[in-house]
């Protein structure tokens, strides 16, 4: 995405994953968001889920998303692939803490 509202990457060295996720915000609402995993396949399932789960959200309803919700609306993970999906909610918030910065919110 070009010049996104909001811009997050974070990852995890334990496992080699990166994930950036982008995210265009109009009238307080997500318009649009877009992701870049680079990692395990339940990392790239969470992130795919879970851009769908916010886009046309408000910030505030985006942000209350946690892992859990993520791994329910993926009908469950593997305990040891849990981390995959706070790691998209680490992503999204990071985005939106980036979105309010900018905005002046902060
Ligand atoms: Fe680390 Fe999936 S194993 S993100």
């Amino acid at each position: 995405m070009d010049n996104p509202d909001g811009y997050a990457e974070v990852g995890s060295s334990d496992c080699g994953v990166t994930m950036a996720m982008y995210l265009r915000v109009k009238d307080g609402r997500i318009e649009d968001i877009r992701y870049k995993t680079y990692g395990c396949c339940a990392a790239i399932a969470s992130s795919s889920i879970a851009t769908d789960m916010v886009k046309g959200k408000t910030i505030d309803e985006a942000q209350a998303l946690t892992k859990a919700d993520i791994v329910k609306e993926l009908g469950g993970l593997p305990e040891q692939k849990v981390h995959c999906s706070l790691m998209v909610e680490d992503a999204i918030k990071a985005a939106i803490a980036d979105y309010k910065s900018k905005d002046g919110i902060y």
